[in-house]
């Protein structure tokens, strides 16, 4: 009786409601391809000119050469960036598919929204989908700050060229705002004053974090403790790395490349936590939670907290499936 319901509502929804929704995140996902793209290869947003102090030791290191001579020139970074993360959710995806019990999978299916789309496509769809989304939500943010503050690279002086002698510098107290003071190569220029905060760091923090919680919350690997905290740290290494070699290469600050691993890690973890729900079903799919068999004990309120917590967690399909559950977790607990 139960099912039948769930599945008429679900078929219900499906044929008005799904297609909608579809639509709405099919226009919200072109704006934002195309305002990422009017950020990084148009000037529709001109950077804000900042001035410099004469002699300025921070701005003046040597020039690094173009970006693709750096250690982790951009081709590596954006190719690292895109798969990484897909690799490790398409093998999650598929491994813990064939790997399920069966009574699952056919559960799944019939509760789906979308009663003709397959579990696993949806999954993989749905947690690509929200990566991309933001990836180039984080390309926005990195690019939206650097245009905005016009902070200069540690390079810009040497960039610039100031003709020191018609600006009338003598001491290094002396702050230059005017507009013409460089004679260095303008496309340059633009680009030195786009240093705040770092975009790959931003984007290759953003990756490390989705990929890292995908595995912390969806991989099982039973038999070695170790190995998914290696993969982990492995990965998160790789993309503090790539925001060392840029401080190295003084094309950013150290403030640049902290700036972006906060930019991209908050907006993986919200991305995780608060829009796919930690990669788990929705709630709203699952029969509701057996009471629990033992009479509640004197001091319920603390004991219970770890009950309403543990969902979260892990999959709440996997308590169902033992009946007595509940009655061991209480055990366990006092
Ligand atoms: C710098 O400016 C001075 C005075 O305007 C000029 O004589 C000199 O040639 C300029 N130097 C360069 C390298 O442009």
């Amino acid at each position: 009786m139960d099912r039948r319901i769930v599945g008429r509502g679900g078929v219900k929804r499906s044929k008005y409601i799904v297609p909608c929704f579809l639509f709405v995140e099919l226009v919200i996902m072109a704006g934002t391809v195309l305002l990422a793209y009017y950020f990084e290869y148009t000037d529709t947003f001109p950077v804000h000119v900042q001035g410099f102090f004469c002699f300025d030791k921070a701005f003046s290191k040597p020039h690094p050469g173009p970006e693709d001579d750096s250690r982790a020139p951009p081709v590596l970074v954006y190719s690292l960036v895109t798969a990484i993360p897909t690799v490790t959710i398409l093998l999650g995806e598929l491994a813990s598919f064939f790997t399920k019990p069966e009574a699952m999978q056919e559960k799944t299916i019939v509760t789906a929204d979308c009663c003709y789309f397959n579990p696993l496509l949806r999954r993989i769809v749905r947690f690509l989908g929200v990566y991309s989304f933001g990836l180039f939500t984080t390309t926005i943010f990195a690019n939206a700050g650097q245009v905005v503050t016009g902070n200069q690279t540690p390079h810009f002086l040497s960039t610039c060229r100031p003709n020191y002698t018609a600006l009338g510098c003598h001491s290094p107290l002396q702050y230059i705002t005017e507009r013409r003071a460089c004679t260095g190569n303008p496309y340059l220029i633009t680009s030195a004053r786009k240093s705040f905060p770092s975009k790959d760091a931003a984007l290759s923090m953003y990756s490390a974090v989705y990929t890292v919680m995908y595995i912390t919350l969806v991989w099982r690997t039973k038999g070695t403790r170790l190995t998914k905290p290696i993969l982990c740290l492995t990965v998160l290494s790789l993309a503090v790395l790539v925001g060392i070699v840029r401080v190295a290469e003084y094309r950013n600050h150290w403030s640049d490349a902290l700036a972006g691993y906060l930019t991209g890690g908050a907006i993986a973890a919200f991305l995780v936590t608060c829009v796919i729900n930690n990669f788990q079903q929705t709630q709203s799919q699952l029969p509701p939670l057996p009471p629990p068999v033992h009479p509640p004990r004197p001091e319920p309120s603390l004991l219970n907290m770890p009950m309403v917590a543990m969902p979260c967690v892990e999959s709440p399909l996997e308590k169902l499936s033992g009946p007595q559950v509940p009655g061991v977790l209480y055990t366990g607990i006092t």
